[in-house]
Order: structure tokens, then sequence, then C-alpha cells
């Protein structure tokens, strides 16, 4: 008989590892931290390799699992894909024979929904599982697909997938956006470097991430400007080329290491970054009295010891670049919990991005969710080590600088979703002096 299972609200994502942190606080962090590639930037990248048949070359790529989940994803649509060498990555699309992006990989990562503008762009048609919502909010697709419309792509929504065709080409046109999203931007910068003619997109999206892309497309042939800080206009192309491509470090990989120094009272050099793309950051941890040095590629912090007061209480409200970070916002948070007084967390982005918080005051900080948006810490706050679960990738690292920060050990579950972003992160730590262990989660019984 066939099997009449419904395909999609039933779906059980594949079973993960379960596997936890352990980590033992209170230790000073010392020494050199290198920062990796932009997460962010490199999953784009991987997807404008499908652009065309060429083969492209991606370094600096960051070894983290939604690295892996891209590759694989682009493997199940037939792309050769290659990883000759740690951080290094050749993406070959000549023959693509599946234009279908299914709901497993929609369910692992959100960004594989990047793959609808160019694989639409180059083959005139694609399948993509709708993404829905994650553990931070709703998350909805609804302008990635306006854009392709504006394009002159025909879209159509059934049993959780888009259907998605080009008659002949796509051509060129105005997105505009009602308000700035990232993905959206490069969906649709994505798509019209292969579109028929002219296309502006605004307001554009201003991460460095985009901008780095843009360079990579560039290399490839494409005629793609950023033409004022919120416009981007592309002259579409028949045809792109290969490309060898360095991705850009991650600026918030550099901040959650740059808050791990200064919440622990260490003195720690973030290595292989730009300090030009963390300057709002920058900017208030500098007011709550954190010293940092910036110096070519590199961030020295000098903390504060632990538990001295020494910090003064910040305000901080996340808007898109070059505003505060949202994916910074739960690093930041638990700093602001070290710092003396009132402060406050206004929270933009996202609708569910401060749930977090409530491990936060598990482990003995101060804090009120005043509604989805906003909260109050009132600090500075003794930590105590605790056995928490993690729901997301930011706050599971956030979670994690609390653990080091604290007294006793904690017992972080759900360290898959740290995996997903940071390369290596519990090397990393060790190397800078912190006790941490990354555990099957069978072999832990009691925190
Ligand atoms: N939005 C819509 N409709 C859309 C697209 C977005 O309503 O079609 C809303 C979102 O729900 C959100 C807001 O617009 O409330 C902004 O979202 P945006 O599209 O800018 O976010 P994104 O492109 O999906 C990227 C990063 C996120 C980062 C945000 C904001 C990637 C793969 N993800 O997401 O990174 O938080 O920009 O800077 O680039 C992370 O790395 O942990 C992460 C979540």
């Amino acid at each position: 008989m066939a099997d009449a299972r419904p395909f999609h609200w039933e779906y059980t994502p594949p079973p993960v590892t379960h596997e936890i942190f352990r980590v033992e606080g209170g230790l000073a962090l010392r020494g050199t931290v290198p920062i990796s590639g932009a997460k962010n930037a490199a999953l784009k990248m991987m997807a404008a390799a499908t652009l065309t048949g060429e083969r492209c070359r991606l370094t600096n790529v960051p070894e983290i699992e939604d690295v892996s989940v891209m590759a694989e994803t682009l493997r199940d649509l037939g792309v050769v894909v290659d990883h000759p060498a740690p951080n290094t990555y050749e993406i070959a699309s000549g023959d693509v024979d599946w234009l279908f992006v299914p709901l497993e990989a929609a369910a692992k990562m959100r960004s594989s929904f990047i793959l609808l503008g160019p694989i639409l762009a180059r083959f005139g048609r694609v399948i993509i599982s709708n993404p829905g919502g994650d553990r931070i909010g709703r998350r909805p697709v609804d302008l990635h697909v306006d854009a392709m419309r504006a394009l002159g792509a025909e879209i159509e929504y059934r049993n959780g997938y888009y259907f998605a065709k080009a008659p002949g080409r796509l051509r060129g046109g105005l997105v505009e956006f009602p308000f700035v999203t990232v993905m959206g931007t490069e969906n649709a910068m994505l798509a019209a470097t292969l579109a028929e003619g002219h296309t502006t997109i605004r307001p554009a999206a201003r991460e460095p991430e985009i901008d780095d892309l843009i360079e990579m497309l560039r290399t490839m042939g494409a005629e793609v400007e950023r033409t004022a800080p919120d416009v981007i206009e592309v002259e579409g192309r028949r045809r792109l080329r290969g490309a060898d491509h360095r991705v850009i470090p991650d600026r918030i990989e550099a901040g959650t290491f740059v808050v791990a120094a200064a919440i622990t009272g260490g003195q720690v050099a973030v290595e292989g970054v730009d300090c030009d793309h963390l300057g709002a950051f920058l900017e208030v941890i500098t007011r709550m009295g954190v010293s940092v040095a910036c110096a070519r590629d590199r961030i020295e912090v000098r903390g504060a010891a632990l538990g001295s007061g020494a910090y003064a209480a910040a305000d901080i409200t996340t808007a898109p670049y070059p505003g505060f970070a949202t994916d910074l916002q739960p690093p930041t948070g638990v700093l602001l919990s070290q710092a003396t007084g009132t402060s406050r967390i206004d929270e933009t982005i996202y609708e569910d991005r401060l749930e977090w918080l409530s491990g936060l005051a598990r482990m003995g900080a101060t804090v009120r969710i005043l509604d989805r948006h906003r909260a109050e810490i009132d600090g500075p706050a003794r930590l105590v080590g605790r056995e928490l679960e993690i729901g997301d990738l930011r706050a599971g690292a956030s979670i994690i600088l609390a653990a080091l920060a604290a007294d006793g050990t904690s017992v972080i579950r759900g360290a898959h979703h740290v995996k997903r972003g940071y390369e290596n992160i519990e090397r990393k730590f060790l190397d800078l002096g912190a006790r941490i262990e990354r555990l099957p989660e069978e072999t832990v019984t009691h925190a």
C-alpha cells in the first residue's frame, strides 16, 4: 500500500546527538583567540556558487554545523561540494538534477531559503520548503517571495512548499522592502545578478557580510554595486564565472569572546577581526568601562575583576547594521548582569529573543522581562553554576559565558545549538584557560 502519511506537519526532525557542556566558572581568561570566518557570509557564498557552472573556491569558511548542513543540502541537489582542506570548500554546480530544497534542510537551518534566488535565477525553477520559524520568533519569508515576484517570478505556496518559476529569464526590477531584511536583500541581489536588465534594491541591508558577498559576486563577473548606503543596484548578466574568495571574520564570534574576557576579568587578544564591523557594540562596552583597544585586526580586552562592580549599567537597543547587532544582544546581556545599576534591553528585531534571560536569572541574575521586546537587568549579580537547557545558538553561547563567570559548575544541555555557529568553541575557551568540556549527555548525571 502506498505510504499515505501527510508529509509536512507531522515531520519530526532527525535525532541530534545530545551533548552537554560542563563548565567550571570563576577563572579569568588569558591569551589569544583566533576568530573564524563569518557564518552569515559563508552560507550565502555557498549558495552564490550555484549561480555559475564553474568552480568556486571559498576559504576561511568556519567549520560549523550550519556549513555542513548547507554542503549536504547542495550535494542533495546534485552540486559537487568538496572540502579539500579545513576551512576550504570548493563548489561546482555544473549539473543540478534536483531543483528541490526539502523540509529536512529547512528544518535544520532557516538560511537554506537563501537558495531560492540563485537556483531560480540560474535554472528557472525551484521547489523550496518554507523554513517557518525557530526559537527566536516567527521569522516569515514573505519579503523574499515578494522580491522574487518583483523580478518576474511566479510563485505558488502549497503544502508547506514554495513552487517558484521564472518564465524565460528573471527580469530586473525595483525591489522595495517595507523594512530592512538581511537575507531578503541577499536573495534579491543573488537573483538579480542573472536577471535581464537593471535591478534596484532598497532599503538594502548594510551588514558587512552583504558587502563581502558583493565582493565575491563581482569576482564572479556580476555587476553589483552599493550605490548609496541603503541602495544596491545590479545589472544582470547572462553568465557568471567561478571565483576564489576569502570569507570575512565573524564579528559575532569576536564580540562573544570580547564579552568572555570582560566578564571573567580576563586579558584576551581577539585576533583576526575587523574592528570597524563592531562599532556599536564596542561603543556600548567602552561606555560600560570595559578596556578595549583595537589595532588593525586585533582587539585587546582587559576585564575588571570578577564581582568588582566596576562596570556601569547601559541601555541597548538592537537595530539593523550599523546599529547594535541583535546577535550580540544575548552575550552583552550577560555583561549587563555584571554592571552596577539597572540596564535595559530593547530587542527590536525579534519577538522571542529575550527568553534566554530566564536561564540567566536561574543563575542568579536579577532580570525583569517586561514584554516580548523589553527587559531590565539589575547588577552586579553573583552568578552561580546551574544545570540548564539552551534553545538556540546565541542564547547557548551566552549561557556558556555566564557559566564561565559563575561560581561552581554548570551543566548546559543542547550543545548542538552552539555547534551550529561557533567553530570549536570549547577548544578556543580551553586555550584561554577555561575549564570546559563537551560530553555525551548520558555521561552526566548531575551538575
Ligand atoms: N522578516 C519578515 N519577512 C521576511 C524576512 C524577514 O517579516 O520575509 C522579519 C524577520 O522575522 C525579523 C526581521 O524581518 O523580525 C529581520 O530579519 P532579517 O531578514 O534581517 O534576518 P535574516 O536575514 O533571516 C540574518 C541572520 C541572523 C540575524 C539577522 C538580523 C543569517 C543566516 N541570519 O537573518 O543571524 O539575527 O540577519 O541581523 O544571515 C544568527 O546568526 O544567530 C542569526 C539568527
